[in-house]
């Protein structure tokens, strides 16, 4: 006789949130009333008519033309391996091409690491806000965030004392998004050294998340890797952001040249070989990405820049909104001013039922629920934003008036 007794999942799942797509499903509610939404919940420059790269293109349909369909060794194909680790050699990080996995996306090498450092009960130094994957992963594996601060009122700079105040024994590693999501910052080299150092004295990795370095206002960001070569850096970056192909999962991690990381990146490998390889096409790209032409990222930059102008300009014009002005990538943090009682999802979720616009909150992100900030991706035109500001600033007010 067959029961109708829900089978139980594992406590693990219940901390994996990942709010950036778990709110699509009230925006999608919302949509079944009819109403458009407007999707500013996901950092994907494709929606937003932005193009990969016709070249990157190419060289993934000759892959394919030429046979390339089986799998590939599980570090990746040698002509990306040579590429990334040509890439970082020649940006002040030097490594030998047997420290460059190529992965599915920055995300996997984040996910790889952290299963090759940390068992049950570790720590992991995590911002806040931060990137969502890092807590989830953390999670997954029965280990704990430890979330230090980053300030809004110093340009969302990281409280460096919070971060040595927080390294105990049982520290496996510091996270550092630089330039970061969900604030656009990015940190000014003696942050970064001290950053550097904290995490070299402790002997613990500093696991550097710099996929948005090339869509630096100001010009490319520096590897961290650069500043200490023999520093416990682990860098990781990918094919989605500053090469416009994010669902194709392909990116990198480069391990730096200390002994110290030889037993991390042999444990790492060996949880590579578990998922056989990356997509095996999509690794020629790189190859064509690192060594081809990279001119579109200066217009997209451009692009960009006047977006985050215009973001920055029409919410601080509101008197119940910040809004730090972010100096990389699409993304701002701005802070809502909260009636009492009221949470950021609150507010969110108002915004989506109210004017179809759809944002994330920043307790997503690990932020405090009652501080008021959500997150925005400004990838839309400049006209569309301007229409969308319209809107939100409308809506602030209303929802300020409130209590
Ligand atoms: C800070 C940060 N790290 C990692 C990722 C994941 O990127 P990928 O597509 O390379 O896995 C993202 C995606 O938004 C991100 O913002």
């Amino acid at each position: 006789m067959p029961t109708s007794t829900s089978i139980g999942v594992s406590a693990r799942v219940r901390g994996f949130t990942y709010a950036i797509r778990n709110i699509v499903a009230e925006a999608k509610k919302v949509e079944a009333t009819g109403r458009k939404v407007r999707y500013l919940n996901i950092g994907d420059p494709i929606p937003f008519g932005f193009h990969t790269p016709p070249h990157l293109i190419a060289a993934v349909e000759k892959a394919m033309r030429d046979g390339h369909n089986g799998y590939t060794s599980s570090a990746g194909v040698e002509s990306a391996r040579n590429a990334v680790a040509n890439e970082y050699t020649s940006r002040g990080m030097p490594i030998s091409a047997d420290r460059a996995i190529i992965t599915s996306g920055t995300s996997e090498g984040i996910e790889l690491t952290l299963g090759a450092l940390v068992d049950a009960g570790d720590e992991v130094l995590v911002p806040t806000p931060t990137y969502p994957l890092y807590t989830a992963v953390l999670s997954k594996l029965g280990a704990r965030a430890v979330f230090y601060r980053t300030d809004p009122s110093n340009n969302w700079q990281p409280d460096l004392d919070d971060v040595r105040r927080l390294i105990s024994p049982a520290t496996r590693a510091l996270v550092v998004i630089d330039p970061n999501n969900p604030t656009g910052a990015i940190y000014p080299e003696a942050t970064r050294r001290a950053l550097i150092e904290l995490a070299d004295q402790a002997n613990i990795v500093l696991m550097a998340d710099e996929v948005y370095g090339d869509l630096a206002f100001d010009g490319p960001a520096p590897l961290y890797g650069a500043l200490a070569p023999d520093a416990p850096i682990i860098s990781y970056s990918s094919l989605s952001k500053a090469y416009l192909a994010p669902g194709w999962r392909g990116g990198w991690m480069a391990v730096g040249r200390t002994e110290r990381l030889n037993e991390v990146l042999a444990a790492i490998k060996k949880l590579a070989d578990g998922r056989l390889c990356s997509p095996g096409p999509m690794q020629f790209a790189v190859e064509a990405a690192l060594n081809g032409d990279r001119s579109h990222q200066a217009s997209f930059v451009r692009e960009l820049r006047v977006r985050a102008d215009l973001t920055v300009s029409r919410l601080n014009a509101s008197p119940h909104v910040r809004c730090v002005a972010p100096q990389a990538a699409f993304y701002v943090m701005p802070q809502v001013l909260l009636p009492q009682g009221k949470t950021d999802e609150d507010f969110v979720l108002g915004l989506l039922r109210n004017t179809g616009i759809l944002c994330v909150y920043g307790s997503g992100f690990g932020m405090p629920a009652d501080q008021g900030f959500f997150r925005i991706v400004y990838l839309a035109s400049p006209d569309e934003l301007s229409a969308i500001y319209d809107d939100l600033v409308q809506y602030v007010d209303h929802f300020v008036g409130q209590s």
